[in-house]
């Protein structure tokens, strides 16, 4: 398994120009289905997750050309909407293809996306609102066949903020005829990113980000050119990592709209935060202190994808910092890999307990997800010696030149 090797316990300085959004791209290439022209997302970054986008998209007959920033999808070639069980398990949020597959095809069979190191995983509140919508959704061991009956636009209301579900009704009813309205949708920025980027092929679509959004149907949808947004967790890695390093860097191309919560707690902890329209400035100097309680929540609270990155910033805070994650129930996976380094931590159900340490140690530690594998290299960065991060691959799902942009910013990072 490919690994980092990280030398700790130096401040980080420089500047990065940080990824586009993982989390907006994903949703923006499968709604290229929903046209028959040719769409270029640019800004796209280059991660294990977005090739297998485009790998889907190929396997539908799509043609793809990408150079690691900008896709060129040309969808008039795709004659099939199925998504085989090896590729939807390549990539759990496949998910989001069977709302765009469905409008372009009216059936569509995709494998069952399968659980992660965060948890189970369901698609039930994305089955659901499908029904309601007129279409008609066979289960069996292998995965998911849908079909639409008869289109019947629906004032829906989701009982969880479900990012993936909100995505996929956006898209499976851009393309309608009537008014779909969806209350409590999810209300992350990159639902705002996905309703752009379909009111760019002529959709007409209000609210997003807000508490309703409003989808009058249109009959077509045409191609686009479109820049996804900045990723905002892949910005406050980065920021983490100089609140637990110490140190002054610049993120550019980051938005501090996108992370109200998280920049108020930076603040809380001592940090100096600068921001510009389009970048944001942190400056750490000396031991961070700690926030006391940090429970996750759906937009605009705070975010579960920064949970790990803000945990590994608190290891050598001044005080105590619980943290509760209330989105996924398996996302403490990194609180074992902490305890490794020295950090002492206590865990009850979904809470952890930090208590801050003067000094961690370099040692093998394995990730075993995304953020997590990100927050165990915050945590190397600011321990004594070196530090082996097993998992190199879960990392690469989520952040582009992870190695590069740490060294950018002054870390000691090689693969091995
Ligand atoms: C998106 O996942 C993100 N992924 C996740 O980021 C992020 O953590 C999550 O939203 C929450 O913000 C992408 O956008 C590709 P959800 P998604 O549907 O859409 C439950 C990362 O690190 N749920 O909002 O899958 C679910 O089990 C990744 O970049 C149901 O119960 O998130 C979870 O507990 C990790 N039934 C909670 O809702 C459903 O039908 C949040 O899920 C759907 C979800």
């Amino acid at each position: 398994m490919r690994r980092l090797a990280i030398y700790g316990g130096r401040p980080l300085q420089g500047e990065l120009k940080v990824q586009g959004a993982k989390n907006a791209a994903l949703p923006i290439l499968a709604a290229t289905l929903l046209t028959d022209e040719d769409c270029e997302i640019a800004n796209c970054p280059d991660l294990t997750d977005v090739h297998a986008a485009i790998e889907i998209l190929q396997s539908l007959g799509a043609r793809v050309s990408y150079d690691g920033s900008t896709a060129r999808i040309s969808p008039s070639g795709i004659r099939h909407c199925e998504i085989c069980e090896e590729l939807t398990l390549k990539m759990r949020s496949s998910i989001m293809f069977l709302g765009p597959m469905l409008r372009r095809c009216s059936t569509a069979s995709i494998g069952y996306p399968g659980g992660c190191a965060l948890g189970e995983r369901p698609i039930n509140l994305h089955i659901q609102a499908l029904k309601r919508l007129g279409v008609e959704i066979a289960e069996d061991e292998f995965g998911i066949r849908a079909k639409i009956q008869k289109f019947q636009p629906r004032i829906l209301t989701l009982a969880f903020p479900s990012v993936g579900a909100t995505e996929n009704i956006m898209m499976f009813c851009a393309v309608s005829q009537g008014e779909t309205l969806i209350y409590h949708p999810a209300r992350e920025p990159e639902i705002v990113d996905l309703q752009n980027f379909l009111n760019a092929m002529g959709a007409d679509i209000q609210g997003a980000g807000g508490d309703v959004i409003h989808i009058r149907g249109v009959a077509k949808l045409h191609g686009a050119r479109y820049v996804v947004m900045p990723d905002r967790i892949a910005a406050a890695t980065y920021a983490c990592g100089v609140v637990a390093c110490g140190g002054d860097i610049l993120l550019k191309n980051a938005v501090a709209g996108h992370l109200p919560v998280f920049l108020d707690c930076l603040r809380n902890m001592g940090a100096e935060v600068i921001y510009e329209p389009d970048s944001i400035g942190i400056r750490m100097h000396g031991r961070p202190f700690a926030v006391g309680h940090i429970r996750t929540e759906p937009y605009p609270g705070f975010p579960t994808d920064i949970q790990p990155l803000m945990m590994a910033a608190t290891l050598k805070a001044r005080g105590t910092t619980a943290f509760t994650e209330t989105i996924f129930e398996n996302r403490l996976c990194h609180v074992n890999e902490f305890l490794k380094m020295g950090a002492e931590i206590e865990t009850e159900n979904c809470t952890a307990v930090v208590r801050g340490v003067s000094n961690l140690s370099g040692t093998t530690v394995h990730a075993s997800d995304l953020r997590g594998g990100a927050a165990l290299a915050i945590a190397a960065l600011s321990a004594c010696g070196r530090s082996d991060i097993e998992g190199l691959c879960y990392i690469e799902r989520g952040y582009e030149k992870f190695v590069p942009s740490l060294r950018a910013l002054g870390g000691d990072v090689e693969e091995v």
